[in-house]
């Protein structure tokens, strides 16, 4: 028997570290935070997409009393990016929640539907998709969705 082990680069920072686009989108996804619609869960979570062309995309998570029809905030940023640039590569996106009136101190990561998501954005444009995790007390830095998601999954036909 042999082992498959993975390795994933994920560094850790403080907002000084980034640079002033990433500065801008953080501040962006933290707005966005605040139009999210989650009166089950309580927690807001704001995404941002930037695309190559420089455009931000910003969304929410929007929630459903039919529990499963809700979508993340990554999704809704995602898709509402790809629905009105088809033709445009995917840079980066971030995220940040807020719950119970102040922001998560330690960086919110996404769900795995959400990795899918942005997996298949990085293999349609064919260009890694920066990740950037917002928590007060750290960020975390992710060049690119293969190392949030090892093993995964991708088909074409
Ligand atoms: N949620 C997101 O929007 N993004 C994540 O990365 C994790 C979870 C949402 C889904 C649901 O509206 C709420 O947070 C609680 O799970």
């Amino acid at each position: 028997m042999k082992n498959l082990i993975f390795r994933a680069k994920i560094r850790v920072c403080s907002d000084k570290e980034l640079n002033q686009t990433e500065k801008n989108l953080i501040e962006l996804v933290k707005e966005a935070t605040f139009r999210a619609y989650a009166p089950y869960s309580g927690l807001k979570v704001g995404a941002a997409v930037l695309l190559a062309n420089n455009e931000i995309i910003s969304g929410n998570n929007q929630e459903n009393a039919a529990y499963p029809l809700g979508s993340c905030a990554e999704r809704t940023a995602l898709f509402y990016a790809n629905a009105r640039f088809p033709d445009v590569a995917v840079e980066a996106i971030a995220v940040a929640a807020w719950v119970d009136g102040d922001f998560l101190s330690e960086p919110i990561t996404p769900c795995g539907g959400c990795r899918q998501v942005i997996l298949e954005a990085q293999i349609r444009y064919n260009h890694p998709i920066r990740i950037i995790l917002y928590g007060k007390k750290k960020i975390y830095f992710v060049e690119q969705i293969t190392d949030l998601l090892p093993l995964n999954f991708s088909f074409r036909s």
